[in-house]
């Protein structure tokens, strides 16, 4: 099929975490105010966006690769225009442009809202100033005051509240890419809430580098900001990502226990490491004793808490015992998901100066082993699903099948994909559904008769 180049169409490709996703939402927004519209293969566009995360180092890489491939796009229709953002863009700046001179322009984290101000000046450049843009700078003094932007927000969506780090853990790059840490005020956030409550959705992530931070204006911390979200709007669900071990604390496990359901039991809190020493050297300000007393109290105050990790193997000087650590805190923690990377070395980080790098050959042969050993666990955790019943807020219907039963997808409060047959009119509800076969990546199951009314 031979795919025309659309005027003003936009083409987003996205790598990395949920904030990229959320930012590349953002950017989608501002061009579609701007009167530009999505297609869906760089083919069709006239604009292509590369938004890329650079926390490990193959995103990098990736967008090199992927400028590359965009090459012939641009040698067929010189008026097409690539830009990138994100992190790397705000990383790498200039040097993105010097390296792959197809690129025509380059922005930050801090500067996603002048994107349609930099397709105007890309279109009429100011007499005698060069042709490409490089608008990649931190915003310091401005507050922090982002609207959530999105065209189609969808039943389930991010709302952000807060912005940037100042953990300086020292493999991460974040503190360098997204800037100081900011929050919203709670006020904003309230609002922006009930217009997404407005707009259908029915379910929100509060999203920041590390929302345990959280302090508005006015004093609130993510406790408060939870329960006046929980007690003064009609939203369905919360969750909340990512949390820090060292801030994670009493008060706000009490909100979230007393919140239910609203606030799901469903805690993502990355450990990074299961040794002491090696935590010191990472700079994450808590021991292996004291995150396993997080965990204590986090399961003492939530019985039913499902719980998920990031981890890091092979960081300078990690030897076979320290690992050791970090494969018993798995066990012992009991985690039904884990994320789990090798070190990467990172631009302006302290640990990528340490000298007692650790071989590529060992950090993939213990990666292999933790999930190997993590696979095991995790199917056994989750049998225990089998046969029971769980609250599943529909997401999805399969758009392709017709009739009174098709395709569902859904998620528990636990956080686990559901896959089942119902109708399609249950997207945006929560039906009960119970689980007839439970993997660690999805989970299938059946609506019972008496629910379906005799769907099934
Ligand atoms: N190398 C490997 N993994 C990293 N992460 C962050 N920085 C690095 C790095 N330099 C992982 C951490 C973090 C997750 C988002 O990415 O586990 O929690
Ligand atoms: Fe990076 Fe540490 Fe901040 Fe998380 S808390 S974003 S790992 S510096």
């Amino acid at each position: 099929m031979i795919m025309t180049q659309r005027e003003k169409g936009f083409y987003i490709s996205t790598y990395g975490c949920q904030m990229n996703v959320n930012d590349s939402d953002r950017m989608a927004t501002l061009l579609e105010m701007a009167d530009y519209s999505p297609v869906q293969t760089p083919e069709e566009a006239s604009l292509i966006i590369i938004n890329s995360c650079s926390i490990r180092e193959k995103p990098v890489h990736k967008v090199y690769s992927e400028v590359g491939t965009f090459r012939k796009l641009k040698e067929k229709n010189p008026n097409l225009k690539i830009g990138v953002g994100g992190c790397v863009g705000q990383q790498e700046k200039e040097k993105l442009i010097k390296n792959q001179p197809i690129i025509d322009f380059v922005f930050g984290t801090d500067t996603i809202d002048s994107l349609p101000q930099i397709l105007m000046d890309l279109e009429n450049p100011p007499e005698g100033r060069s042709q490409k843009i490089v608008r990649a700078q931190f915003e310091h003094r401005q507050p922090y005051h982002v609207e959530t932007l999105v065209t189609n927000p969808g039943i389930s969506t991010f709302v952000n509240i807060t912005k940037g780090c100042d953990n300086f853990c020292t493999f991460c790059v974040v503190p360098y890419t997204r800037g100081r840490e900011k929050s919203r005020p709670l006020k904003h956030i309230m609002s922006d809430v009930q217009t997404l409550i407005k707009r259908g959705v029915k379910e929100v992530t509060l999203l920041g580098q590390n929302v345990n931070s959280y302090e508005s204006d006015c004093g609130a911390d993510l406790a408060d900001l939870m329960r006046q979200l929980a007690q003064q709007t009609s939203i369905e669900r919360i969750r909340f990502t990512t949390s820090h071990p060292k801030d994670f604390d009493q008060k706000l496990v009490d909100v979230m226990y007393a919140s239910q359901p609203k606030v799901c039991e469903y805690i993502h809190l990355p450990f990074q490491s299961g040794n002491s020493n090696i935590l010191e050297r990472m700079n994450r300000g808590y021991t292996r004793e004291q995150y396993l007393e997080k965990i204590a109290m986090i399961k003492k105050a939530i019985p039913n808490v499902v719980l998920s990790t990031d981890i890091i193997v092979g960081f300078p000087g990690e030897t076979e015992s320290d690992f050791q650590d970090t494969l018993s805190l798995v066990k012992e923690v009991g985690f039904e998901t884990i994320f789990a990377f090798k070190y990467s070395p990172r631009p302006n980080t302290k640990a990528a100066k340490f000298e007692d790098q650790v071989d590529e050959g060992v950090k993939s042969e213990r990666l292999n082993r933790l999930f190997e050993m993590h696979d095991e666990i995790a199917f056994e955790l989750v049998k225990r699903y089998e046969g029971q019943t769980l609250k599943v807020l529909v997401e999805k219907a399969d758009t392709l099948m017709e009739g009174p039963t098709i395709k569902l997808t859904g998620r528990s409060t636990q956080n686990k994909l559901v896959h089942f047959l119902g109708a399609r009119e249950w997207v945006g509800s929560t039906v009960p559904v119970t689980i007839t076969k439970a993997s660690p990546a999805v989970f299938r199951g059946e609506v019972p008769a008496t629910f379906a009314g005799g769907l099934n």
